[in-house]
């Protein structure tokens, strides 16, 4: 049977879409069974309709706490049976009501060689430091703000000082790893 994958995400969603591309050219031998954003009005959520993928979008604001919009998305996503979650410019930290259904089944992907430059601003961090040599990591979600053990990585060269070229070189390099790092894991 396909495995079932959820996707997060916040904004832009190129990682969302390279997932979903490959679920529906067989590339990736799963379904994208819900996406999940924070952002009512991201990009995202076209793209998702695009691909007729379902999505629960939500807002943080309307709920009273965080354990209050964790415990909607665990009823979606065990009512979508999912196996495994895949955080795609997610931005926001995962707290203990969805870490407590599913820890050891949420990855996330990040654009900088871990442990360096965790958050939000990894790559502007790393250029404002001179960073020579770049990179995506894919990790498994735990407690810590990009903290849990590493599943995969690359690297490239970058002998600059533009965040935007920094992205533009890393979002490719992420668009496949994310899918070969998912193909193995759900293997
Ligand atoms: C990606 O580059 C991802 O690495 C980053 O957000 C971007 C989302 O792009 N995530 C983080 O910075 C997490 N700390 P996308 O919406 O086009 O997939």
């Amino acid at each position: 049977m396909k495995k079932r994958l959820a996707v997060f995400a916040s904004g832009t969603g190129s990682n969302f879409e390279a997932i979903a591309r490959a679920c529906a050219d067989g590339a990736l031998d799963a379904e994208v069974a819900v996406m999940v954003c924070d952002k009512p009005g991201a990009a995202v959520i076209g793209k998702a309709e695009r691909f007729g993928v379902d999505t629960f979008v939500f807002s943080p604001k309307s709920y009273a706490c965080k354990a209050d919009f964790e415990a909607e998305i665990v009823k979606v996503l065990d009512g979508k049976k999912v196996d495994l979650v895949c955080l795609a410019g997610y931005m926001r930290i995962v707290g203990e009501t969805l870490l407590n259904a599913y820890e050891g089944k949420i990855i996330n992907i990040h654009p900088s060689l871990l442990p360096a430059f965790k958050g939000a601003h990894a790559v502007e961090d790393a250029v404002a430091y001179g960073v020579k040599v770049y990179g995506i990591s894919i990790h498994w979600v735990n407690a810590d703000l990009d903290g849990g053990k590493i599943i995969a990585q690359r690297a490239f060269d970058y002998d600059g000082d533009d965040p935007a070229e920094v992205h533009r070189i890393g979002q490719k390099i992420e668009h496949q790893l994310y899918v070969e790092t998912i193909a193995k894991l759900i293997k």
